[in-house]
């Protein structure tokens, strides 16, 4: 165990390494604070292919209608975007947005897609920087632990939200390089913005919307990297998320990361 004192000192870091998500699932579907319903991927499943897949009910399971909406209903969905990110990397993809074009690497207006289907599949090459088979295997690598960050417009009931959910996947199958034919990540990145300045939780206070009663609050860990292949140092320079800097942190984030599995234990034992 760690002396009292050492885990006192670690406790700011906790937050960060832990990070303990809570998910509300009913049969496989995962509700978010919107009426898109996540049907694929499953929280935490590691992915890889040819393409980054995700399926989405774009109507609350049939509680709201397909667009095109009146001008005034009081409840609609105005736009939907999707980035794939990780504070780790440093990297910000967007996957798809209202504004891109349809001759560009990222998807554009999701809701115009499949006409009168109520799920909208996302197809997404992945980009040339997450080639690769299994774990990250050097601190320049792309690959890793990301968030598919899933943000809404959307009017409900007269009233107008933004909400941002994020959906931690992990990169670590096999993507294969199709001979140089996938895109660019630099063409399809955008810059990094500090946890606290995104502040989902504000944005969120509208609460998951749509779950049914059977459903259930689902607890799960993500560490932020895989403690056995040894990486855990700040991968790139400058990301907000960093926090720690020089060489000597790479012990603290190992010895937090312990701390916060230990926690957690503790905290189910109780
Ligand atoms: C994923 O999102 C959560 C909160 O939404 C954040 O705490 C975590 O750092 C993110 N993970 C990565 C790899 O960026
Ligand atoms: C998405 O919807 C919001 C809210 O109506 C609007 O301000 C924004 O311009 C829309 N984005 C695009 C790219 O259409
Ligand atoms: C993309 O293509 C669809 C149908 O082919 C079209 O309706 C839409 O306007 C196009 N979007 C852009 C941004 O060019
Ligand atoms: C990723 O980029 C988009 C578009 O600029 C931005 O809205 C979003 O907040 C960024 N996400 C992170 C985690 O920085």
């Amino acid at each position: 165990m760690l002396p009292l004192a050492k885990l006192a000192a670690l406790l700011p870091l906790l937050a960060s390494q832990c990070m303990a998500q809570s998910f509300t699932i009913s049969n496989g579907q995962i509700f978010t604070p919107g009426f898109a319903i996540v049907n694929a991927p499953q929280p935490g499943t590691p992915l890889g292919g040819d393409d980054l897949h995700i399926s989405l009910d774009v109507t609350a399971n049939g509680r709201l209608n397909l667009p095109p909406y009146v001008e005034d209903s009081p409840s609609q969905i105005r736009n939907i975007s999707v980035f794939l990110y990780s504070y780790t990397t440093g990297r910000n993809f967007t996957v798809a947005h209202p504004s891109q074009g349809n001759d560009s690497a990222a998807l554009g207006d999701i809701m115009a897609q499949e006409d009168g289907s109520t799920v909208k599949h996302i197809n997404w090459k992945w980009p040339d920087c997450l080639i690769g088979d299994g774990q990250p295997r050097d601190l320049d690598s792309d690959r890793g632990i990301y968030n598919i960050s899933i943000r809404q417009n959307f009017r409900l009931n007269d009233e107008d939200h933004y909400t941002i959910f994020d959906l931690p996947i992990s990169v670590t199958n096999r993507i294969e390089d199709l001979g140089g034919d996938r895109p660019s990540c630099d063409e399809l990145d955008n810059d990094m913005i500090a946890l606290e300045d995104i502040d989902a939780a504000s944005a969120n206070a509208v609460g998951v919307l749509f779950a049914p009663g059977d459903s259930t609050q689902v607890e799960a860990v993500f560490p932020e990297d895989d403690p056995e292949n040894g990486l855990g140092g700040s991968r790139r320079e400058g990301t907000p998320a960093d926090g720690l800097g020089g060489a000597g942190s790479l012990d603290w984030r190992g010895a937090a990361r312990w701390a916060c599995l230990a926690a957690l234990a503790g905290a189910l034992t109780l």
